[in-house]
């Protein structure tokens, strides 16, 4: 019996590598060269998928209307998006956190201080649950500036190595959450072909499983 075609929306780059990495671990032959070009659809004939390559915000847009089964969303995405889509496994892939950051020593004085970032909705939630009145100024990236000139007393932003707070000056000083990639499926797909979809997920979850007991073993 012919199957059906898995879409799936991706991020662009590193978080992709990693995705098909785990895929094809799962046992789905995705060709090596894969995501190489600037191809923004590209298809696994052999695994019946097919991935559309986008801007890692909008992974869940492309789940929710539809038009792709499945993507893989980072969790700061789905904090800050708030899509209707399920969120069905942690992939444990892409570790990194979200933090309020800004310049070290500087005294809280400011009576709603301005906080740069571009995860707007979760800024706000989270200077509300702290009972800090806040200004919230939405930018597109290198959120990193926005104190250093002036902009802004403070960022919400993910940090990863740590690498461009340190290298321009700033401090992390307070963690908000914890962030790894996430597997999400549109609801409707999921009815439609649970069979397809349920296998991708348990494969994975096996492959995902092997990697933290892996991980442990090493840690103790
Ligand atoms: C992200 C994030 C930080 C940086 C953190 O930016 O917004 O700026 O990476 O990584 P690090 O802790 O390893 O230094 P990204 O590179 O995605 O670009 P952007 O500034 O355009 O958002």
């Amino acid at each position: 019996m012919s199957e059906d075609w898995i879409t799936f929306a991706m991020p662009k780059g590193r978080i992709f590598e990693e995705a098909a990495h785990l895929l094809r671990q799962a046992g789905y032959p995705l060709q090596e060269d894969f995501s190489a070009g600037r191809k923004l659809i590209v298809e696994a004939p052999e695994a019946n998928m097919k991935f559309f390559l986008a801007k890692p915000m909008d992974v869940p847009t492309y789940v929710e209307h539809g038009v792709a089964d499945i993507g893989v969303a980072g969790k700061d995405v789905l904090m800050e998006e708030r899509r209707d889509v399920y969120e069905v496994l942690d992939l444990a892939i892409s570790a990194c956190h979200l933090a309020v950051a800004g310049l070290p020593h500087r005294r809280k004085g400011r009576i709603a201080p301005k906080i740069a970032t571009k995860y707007p909705n979760i800024a706000t939630q989270y200077f509300k649950e702290q009972g800090e009145q806040v200004e919230v100024i939405r930018l597109s990236g290198s959120i990193e500036l926005a104190p250093l000139i002036g902009l802004a007393e403070r960022i919400v932003d993910i940090v990863s190595t740590g690498k461009t707070l340190k290298e321009n000056g700033l401090a992390e000083l307070e963690t908000i959450d914890h962030v790894t990639s996430r597997l999400i499926v549109n609801p409707v797909s999921y009815r439609m072909k649970d069979r397809q979809i349920d296998e991708i997920v348990q494969r994975l979850s096996v492959i995902v499983e092997e990697g933290r007991s892996r991980h442990e073993d090493h840690t103790g």
